[in-house]
């Protein structure tokens, strides 16, 4: 757009880039956008501008990076938040959020992409100059790790997720792949010995394809040559030993930290680990916002009421209802 003002930009003319930028996203009906991130400026056909205000230019355009998402899952998250009785205020993609507690300023502004490894999903962004450059999120994550481990041993979900956490490796040779892990089979009860190795097997077929499908959405997006600035995993899904030396040889032998998260004062050391990042940052994104972070918004009373309910229904009916005419 043109700058408004003659040729000194001013933060109307700003505003105004920001709001033409988003005027000319074409959105299906069904999405609603959740986040308008500003990437950078373009000025007089110059890319790469971070602060525009106060320069000359005749021409001024916002790069923008937009994240939208469907309609119906926004409104059916925010509905099952509600139904705990925490208001939900706003709602944010996960890995701005995640980004806020674990990436260092330098890092974002270099260029650094944060993958967090969740239950569901994989979940993707490239940072650059200090704004989110690209985002996506892969169907492949933790929980299909356990669920390859529960049906390929023929054990339970909940079994499969405590041989995971407790024996599961990226790589067979970082154990002694013989050393047998007891478990129950599924229907029989019948306990089997199970060779450590082949449960590293089964993990390194799924985090080779986890790492696999990041190199190839970040390809699709045109930024894979971002990685080589460097990896930081985040997430319960990248908590097992190997992750990183794993992402690190499958993606070109880039430098790959764990992400934890940081600045938050003598909480520390209680929320380190990087199942805690998103939280965290949910929590600073808050507060960067200036947010009402009072607690739960329910009243007192009717917590009261539901609390009475419950006795009634539970202890009180089922005794008296004996002693009316029909029983
Ligand atoms: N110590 C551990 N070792 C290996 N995997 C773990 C460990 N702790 C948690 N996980 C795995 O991490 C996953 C959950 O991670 P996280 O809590 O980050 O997901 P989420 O944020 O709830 O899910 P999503 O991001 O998909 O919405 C589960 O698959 C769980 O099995
Ligand atoms: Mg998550």
């Amino acid at each position: 757009m043109r700058v408004a003002s003659g040729d000194e930009i001013t933060s109307e003319d700003v505003e105004q880039a920001i709001q033409s930028a988003c005027d000319n996203v074409a959105l299906p009906h069904d999405r609603e956008i959740i986040h308008t991130l500003v990437r950078d400026f373009t000025i007089d056909g110059q890319r790469g501008v971070k602060r525009p205000l106060g320069m000359h230019a005749a021409r001024l355009d916002a790069n923008i990076h937009v994240v939208s998402a469907a309609a119906g899952a926004l409104r059916n998250v925010a509905a099952a938040v509600e139904e705990t009785g925490v208001q939900v205020q706003k709602q944010v993609l996960e890995s701005v959020a995640t980004s806020l507690a674990v990436l260092a300023e330098d890092e974002s502004d270099l260029g650094v992409v944060l993958m967090d490894i969740g239950g569901g999903t994989t979940d993707l962004a490239i940072f650059a100059n200090g704004a989110i450059a690209h985002s996506g999120a892969i169907l492949v994550a933790g929980n299909h790790i356990t669920s390859d481990i529960a049906k390929l041993l023929r054990i339970s979900y909940k079994q499969a997720e405590e041989v995971k956490k407790k024996f599961g490796t990226a790589f067979a040779d970082m154990t002694n792949g013989d050393d047998p892990v007891l478990v129950s089979e599924i229907g029989t009860h019948e306990q089997v010995r199970v060779p450590r190795g082949l449960i590293a097997d089964i993990i390194q077929a799924r985090l080779v394809e986890i790492f696999q499908l990041t190199i190839k959405n970040l390809e699709q997006a045109g930024m894979y040559d971002t990685v080589t600035s460097g990896v930081v995993l985040t997430g319960g899904g990248s908590q097992l030993p190997g992750t990183l030396e794993m992402a690190s040889e499958i993606m070109g032998n880039t430098p790959v930290r764990i992400g934890s998260a940081r600045g938050v004062g003598r909480m520390a050391n209680r929320v380190a680990s990087p199942i805690f990042a998103t939280g965290v940052g949910l929590v600073l994104y808050a507060a960067n916002e200036g947010a009402d972070a009072r607690p739960p918004a329910t009243p007192y009373y009717l917590e009261l009421v539901e609390k009475a309910r419950s006795w009634w229904r539970k202890y009180a009916q089922p005794r008296i209802s004996a002693y009316l005419p029909g029983n």
